[in-house]
């Protein structure tokens, strides 16, 4: 039976530049499009061809002149610094202008990088729409990440200036980004001209004369910057994520693309309307701090909500509860592993009896499954619609959803319910023919991808192609594999490649594998993603020593997950690792590691037919025994 949404769903396949032009109406252009989809150089399709705008001036101007000056457009709340803050649409500008006057007074133009290491403070979201105010693009680095993994994203971005602040704060403790981000620029190649530095009182950081500027004296000194029209197609930021290699992808969004699709996912995923309070609760560092941190409540003219915090320990598992009271939330967008954390520490939700909930409209999941008890869980207690949804760094919004700005749904937990409009949403299986309902297969999106998605990866257009073209020609390859049932709600099931999610932080375990690889005593090693109750999954390490090494195994532990954490970072989370003589292996050489995770998951395995040598199995699993993993393989089938 038709409804808002298949009828939204057929029109956007089926005509989608009918579909996208309408919806570009809620865009500011100076200049209007030639072409609403340009799809001349396949597999890389252009949306608004031709057409001028700025994103900062949609996001801040515009809805100041109309009228909506006084409204808060930012919630500044941290319980690790106790400070509460609202920024007006009329302050942002002023800031907002200010900081891109600063930026243009070292040089930057439209065109130019900057990258920005900032924790959850207004100034991270500020720094983003100064850069976009100037028609330069952005790249946000997760504070999270070691400074060699910031060095590998500023040699690839080429910043002209870097934005940053002197501290993070991490629950009670304080983390000194400064010194993490000199080491990382010491560390590249390329040299940044210009760092920005907000000062933070819990930490101050050392200026290096003649580079270093502070934030308020540099934006003292600034004559507001107006906003500078670039082109619909033009890059508005780069936004590295893992790839299966050490090498993150810098995935590249556009301005008019990006606008238009985030601005219709506000109105028909996510249900909001200007002037409502809309919190994601994740960090700029993500795709989801880009999306629904920053740009869409924003460009949507609600208010959105920068929160430095976690689910729990700030103070306790009531802190979302007060955060939607307080505020007065219409909706929350979180990862499911806060709200696993919240349920191991007030399991029948308490802490929500102090809180009236009266504003609250919904809760959105996303960033890696959620398991049915968590959606359960939050059913129960919210009594609000649960809204789980699937997507990727590169789609920049969700491929699949309950969109309850057209239709709601029914949910079936475990599944996050339709292909969102605009998304052409197919499972195919090794042949590439379409899997039938409720079969397992790969999740690929028929081209092309609608506005927003991703232009390209950054100065690597064939790694683009490689990456998500090619397999399956025609389509965009997820790399999930899940199902689509009778009733055409999906399933993603798993990633096809070697990425994890861990609390919602993607992460890539060859990368892992590459630094556990260049320790002097290691000669082979393997990195697996195992279940784990509270982040969804866990890296965990294999490693199997040279000969001659005099060292304990205990040290050598020791050592690679102190290598990891100094690499990659504390996001990581790899603290498991144990030492086997052997790894096992396919007769060509290819390492099991489907089999190992599975011997670790305490799930029925299928022996693989070309196994080298069964019997390393057993070795694995009693090393697996030792770690804590693994209680004993239940049944082997052949
Ligand atoms: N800067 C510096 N370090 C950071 C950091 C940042 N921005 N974010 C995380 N870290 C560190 C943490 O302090 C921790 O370090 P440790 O090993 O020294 O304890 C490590 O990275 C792992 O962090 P995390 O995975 O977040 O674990 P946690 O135990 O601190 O918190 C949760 C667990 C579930 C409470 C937390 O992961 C959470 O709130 N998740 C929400 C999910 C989310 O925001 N996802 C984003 C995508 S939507
Ligand atoms: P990221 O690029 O960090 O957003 O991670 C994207 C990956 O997270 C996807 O490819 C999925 O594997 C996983 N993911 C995100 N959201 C969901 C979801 N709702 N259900 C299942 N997996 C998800």
């Amino acid at each position: 039976m038709s409804n808002p949404y298949q009828q939204a769903y057929d029109k956007s396949l089926k005509d989608p530049e009918g579909f996208w032009g309408e919806a570009a109406k809620d865009v500011h252009w100076y200049k209007t499009w030639d072409k609403v989809l340009d799809g001349s150089n396949k597999p890389f399709y252009r949306w608004f061809v031709g057409a001028e705008t700025n994103t900062c001036y949609n996001a801040i101007d515009r809805h100041v002149a109309a009228g909506r000056g006084q409204q808060a457009a930012i919630i500044y709340d941290s319980p690790v610094t106790n400070t509460k803050s609202t920024i007006t649409y009329d302050q942002l500008k002023d800031r907002v202008s200010r900081l891109a006057g600063a930026l243009a007074a070292l040089g930057v133009v439209k065109g130019d990088r900057v990258l920005l290491y900032m924790p959850m403070v207004p100034e991270a979201v500020e720094g983003m729409l100064a850069v976009a105010r100037l028609g330069a693009i952005h790249s946000v680095v997760f504070g999270g990440f070691a400074p060699s993994e910031l060095a590998t994203r500023i040699n690839d971005a080429k910043p002209k200036v870097i934005l940053s602040a002197s501290c993070g704060i991490e629950g009670s403790r304080v983390i000194a980004y400064k010194p993490m981000l000199d080491q990382a620029i010491e560390l590249s190649e390329h040299k940044p001209g210009n760092v920005i530095m907000l000062q933070r009182a819990q930490a101050k950081a050392e200026l290096i004369a003649g580079r270093d500027l502070d934030w308020n004296e540099a934006m003292a000194a600034a004559k507001p910057a107006e906003c500078v029209p670039v082109k619909a197609t033009d890059p508005l930021y780069i936004l590295y994520t893992s790839g299966t290699t050490g090498q993150p992808k810098g995935v590249v969004r556009d301005n008019g693309g990006h606008m238009v699709a985030l601005i219709w996912s506000m109105k028909y995923v996510y249900n909001i309307k200007p002037g409502e309070v809309f919190w994601a609760a994740s960090d700029v560092g993500w795709v989801v701090g880009h999306s629904y941190i920053c740009y869409a409540p924003l460009l949507n003219g609600s208010t959105t909500v920068v929160y430095e915090g976690k689910p729990v320990g700030t103070p306790d598992a009531g802190a979302f509860w007060r955060m939607i009271s307080e505020h007065k939330i219409a909706s929350l967008f979180t990862a499911p592993t806060a709200f696993r954390a919240i349920k191991r520490e007030d399991p029948n939700a308490e802490l929500l009896k102090n809180y009236d909930l009266g504003n609250f409209r919904a809760l959105f999941l996303a960033g890696e499954r959620s398991d049915p008890d968590t959606i359960n869980w939050a059913v129960t207690n919210l009594k609000v619609p649960v809204v789980d949804h699937w997507w990727q760094t590169e789609t920049g919004w969700a491929i699949a959803a309950n969109c309850l700005g057209l239709h709601e749904f029914p949910i079936k937990p475990g599944s996050p319910t339709k292909p969102v409009p605009g998304w052409g949403l197919e499972v195919l299986d090794e042949s590439h023919q379409p899997c039938e309902a409720g079969k397992t297969g790969s999740l690929v999106v028929r081209l092309p991808l609608p506005p927003g998605a991703l232009l390209t990866l950054w100065n690597a257009d064939q790694r683009c192609i490689d990456s998500y073209y090619s397999e399956f020609p025609g389509c965009y390859k997820t790399a999930d594999a899940g199902m689509i049932d009778e009733d055409g709600y999906a399933y993603v099931m798993s990633r096809t490649d070697d990425i994890i999610n861990v609390a919602g932080h993607r992460l890539s375990t060859g990368g892992m594998e590459e630094v556990l690889a260049s320790h002097p005593d290691v000669a082979e090693c393997a990195v697996i993603g195992v279940a784990d109750q509270l982040k969804g999954q866990l890296p965990l390490g294999f490693v199997c020593l040279k000969a001659g090494v005099t060292k304990s195994d205990e040290q050598v532990i020791k050592e690679v997950v102190q290598l990891v954490r100094e690499k990659i970072g504390p996001v990581a989370a790899f603290k498991t690792c144990t030492v086997v003589k052997r790894l096992p292996k396919t007769r060509s050489g290819k390492i099991l590691r489907g089999t190992m995770q599975k011997i670790a998951d305490n799930q029925d395995f299928k022996m693989p037919a070309t196994i080298d040598d069964p019997a390393i199995l057993d070795e694995i699993e009693e090393s697996l025994v030792l770690v804590g993993y693994s209680k004993g393989r239940t049944e082997a089938v052949e």
